[in-house]
C-alpha cells in the first residue's frame, strides 16, 4: 500500500515530537525534524537511533531494517528546508500565539497541498486555524506520551477541516502501526475529556472524608480492575499537569459542575507535594518505591451475630448466598431481630438514609456494595453510618474475610467508591456521545487504549446494566443534590428503554 504521506516533517524535537518521528520513519516515510533549539535535534535523533539498536539487540528489528530507518531520520536547519513535505506534525511548546505564528510561517513556505497538524493536548484546533489560509488542509493529531507505546491517536477535525483530510491522517496512522480515532474539536478531545470521572470524583470523596486516598485506591483497583487508583495515577502524571488539565476543562466547558476542580489538588500543587517525580505526592517515595500505608487488619471477633438483609437488597439472593457459603446464620423475618446484623446493599443511596426510610436501627446497620458481582472483585467494601456500634461494623468485617477475600470498612456515603466513580465515568462517557465528539466505538478504543481502563466506559456501562448506573445517579443527585450527578440523556434513553449504550439512533 502506497504511504499516505512519504515526506513528513515535526517541529519539536521533544519528548513528542522525536517519538512521532520514530514511528513515521519506521513506517517508511522520509523524515525531518527540526527544532528552534539546534542540539534539541541531535538528542532526538540520538535517542530514537539508541531504541532502535535496543530492538535490534532484542531481534525484533533486523540490522537492515534499523539502517534504513536512521537513513530515512533526518535533521533540518530551517522552515525552508521542509518545503517538499506532504505532512508536517507541529510538536512545541502549549502556547497559542507561537503555535499559531509557526503555521503562518509554514504555510508560507509549504505546497498548497500539504497538510498541517498540530498535536496540542488542550489547545482549539479550530483557534489555531483561524490564522490559516487554508483551515481545510489543518487538522489536530493528538498523541500520547510515550508516543512508539501508546498506541492510539486522536484525529480532531477543526470547524473547517475536510473530512478527506482526517481520512489520509487515519490512513497514515494505521501505516504507522497506531489505532486512529475520529474526534470533534472539543475540550479535551475524546482522552483527557473521558478521563475527567476517575480522579476528579476519586478527589471529591476524599474531601468528604469518606476514606482515605490509599483505601480508595485499593477498592478501584481491587473491584474494577484499574491498573492504577487514581492518586497513584495523579503521582505518575504529576498535579503540575493534571490539576491545570482539571482546571482547563472545567472553564473551556463554561464551569460545568461534573469537571469540578477541587481544592486537594489545588493545595497540594501549591505546596509543591506534586507527586513522584519530586519524590512526595499523596504517596511518599523512597527509592523510586511509594511508601503504602499498611491496611487496618481483619478485626478479632468472638462470635457473629445472626444477620438479616433488607428485601431491597442489589443483587439480594447473590448476597444471600454469600452469606450461606460464609456460613452465616441467615434470618428470614420479615423484620430483624433485636440482635440481628442487618445488612443493606443501596444502589446511590447512603446507608442513613437506607435505614430511615426501611426504618432499621442505624446501631445494627451496615451496608455493602453489590453494584459488581461479588465473584468478579478481589475486595468486598462495607460502609457504616454514623450510629453503627462498632460490634456490628467489625462483626460484618470478619463475617465477609472469612474467606480471605479483603475488606475495606468506609464511611457513609451516597454510593459507595465505586459505584460513584463508575457511574460518574460512564456518565461522562454518555455524554461525550451524546455531544457527538465521536463514535461509541471510537469512545471505547480511545479510553482502552489512551488511559488503559480495563475496559471501555460504555462495556463497563453495558455490564453492569444502565438501569442500574442511572439508580445510582438519581440518588447521589438526591443525596447529594448536585447536579454534577444528573444522568446524560444518552445513558437515560437508553438505561428507560433496554438498549446498549453503543446504540445509535442514526
Ligand atoms: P517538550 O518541551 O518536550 O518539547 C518541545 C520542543 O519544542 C522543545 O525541544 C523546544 O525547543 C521546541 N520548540 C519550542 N518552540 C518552538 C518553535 N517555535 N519552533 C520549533 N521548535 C520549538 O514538549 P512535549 O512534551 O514534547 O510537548 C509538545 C507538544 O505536544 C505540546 O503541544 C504538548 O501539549 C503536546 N502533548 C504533550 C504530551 C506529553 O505527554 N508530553 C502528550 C500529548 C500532547
Amino acid at each position: 500500500m502506497t504511504l499516505a504521506f512519504s515526506k513528513v516533517a515535526i517541529i519539536g524535537a521533544g519528548a513528542m515530537g522525536r517519538g512521532i518521528a520514530q514511528i513515521a520513519a519506521q513506517a517508511g516515510s522520509q523524515v525531518w525534524l527540526y527544532d528552534t533549539q539546534a542540539e534539541a535535534i541531535q538528542k532526538a535523533r540520538d535517542a530514537v537511533f539508541q531504541q532502535w539498536d535496543k530492538l535490534q539487540e532484542k531481534g525484533r528489528l533486523s540490522a537492515e531494517a534499523v539502517a534504513g530507518h536512521k537513513s530515512r531520520l533526518l535533521g533540518a536547519t530551517s522552515l525552508q528546508d521542509l518545503a517538499e513535505c506532504e505532512l508536517v506534525v507541529e510538536a512545541i511548546v502549549e502556547k497559542l500565539d507561537i503555535k499559531k505564528s509557526l503555521f503562518t510561517e509554514l504555510e508560507k513556505v509549504l505546497a498548497p497541498t500539504a497538510v498541517l497538524v498540530t498535536n496540542t493536548s488542550s489547545l482549539s484546533v479550530t483557534a489555531i486555524a483561524a490564522a490559516l489560509q487554508r483551515p481545510a488542509q489543518f487538522a489536530g493529531y493528538h498523541f500520547f506520551n510515550p508516543v512508539p507505546l501508546m498506541k492510539v491517536v486522536e484525529v480532531i477535525a477543526g470547524l473547517k477541516t475536510d473530512p478527506a483530510v482526517c481520512q489520509r491522517l487515519s490512513d497514515f496512522a494505521r501505516q504507522m502501526g497506531h489505532t486512529p480515532v475520529q474526534a470533534q474539536d472539543t475540550p479535551g478531545f475524546i482522552v483527557n475529556h473521558a478521563g475527567r470521572g476517575y480522579g476528579t470524583e476519586a478527589l471529591r470523596i476524599v474531601s468528604e472524608g469518606v476514606a482515605d486516598f490509599a483505601t480508595i485506591d485499593r477498592i478501584l483497583r481491587d473491584q474494577v480492575g484499574f491498573k492504577l487508583g487514581p492518586f497513584e495515577l495523579f503521582d505518575l502524571t504529576a498535579l503540575d499537569v493534571s490539576h491545570h488539565v482539571i482546571e482547563s476543562i472545567y472553564h473551556q466547558y463554561y464551569e460545568e459542575p461534573r469537571y469540578r476542580p477541587n481544592v486537594i489538588t489545588a493545595q497540594r500543587l501549591a505546596g509543591g507535594v506534586v507527586g513522584k517525580k519530586v519524590g512526595e505526592g499523596f504517596y511518599k517515595y523512597v527509592d523510586g518505591a511509594a511508601q503504602v500505608p499498611a491496611e487496618p487488619p481483619v478485626p478479632v471477633v468472638e462470635s457473629i451475630p445472626p444477620v438479616w438483609v433488607s428485601p431491597r437488597a442489589a443483587r439480594r439472593m447473590e448476597l444471600l448466598q454469600l452469606l450461606k457459603d460464609l456460613g452465616a446464620k441467615i434470618e428470614t423475618g420479615a423484620s430483624p431481630s433485636p440482635e440481628a446484623l442487618t445488612l443493606v446493599a443501596p444502589l446511590g443511596f447512603d446507608i442513613t438514609t437506607v435505614a430511615v426510610v426501611e426504618r432499621l436501627d442505624p446501631a445494627r446497620t451496615v451496608g455493602i456494595d453489590m453494584l459488581f458481582e461479588d465473584s468478579s472483585t478481589k475486595r468486598r467494601v462495607l460502609a457504616t453510618n454514623p450510629a453503627t456500634r462498632a460490634d456490628m461494623r467489625d462483626a460484618a468485617h470478619a463475617l465477609f474475610a472469612r474467606d480471605g477475600k479483603a475488606v475495606s470498612v468506609i464511611r457513609d456515603s451516597g454510593g459507595f467508591v465505586t459505584q460513584r466513580v463508575v457511574a460518574t465515568i460512564v456518565n461522562i462517557a454518555s455524554d461525550i456521545c451524546q455531544q457527538r465528539i465521536c463514535s461509541p466505538q471510537d469512545l471505547e478504543t480511545a479510553v482502552t487504549l489512551g488511559l488503559a481502563y480495563p475496559m471501555g466506559p460504555l462495556a463497563m456501562g453495558n455490564r453492569l446494566g444502565p438501569d442500574s448506573l442511572l439508580e445510582v445517579l438519581f440518588n447521589l443527585q438526591t443525596v447529594y443534590g448536585d447536579p454534577r450527578y444528573r444522568p446524560s440523556p444518552w445513558l437515560r434513553r437508553r438505561g428507560a428503554i433496554g438498549l446498549s449504550l453503543m446504540h445509535t439512533e442514526d
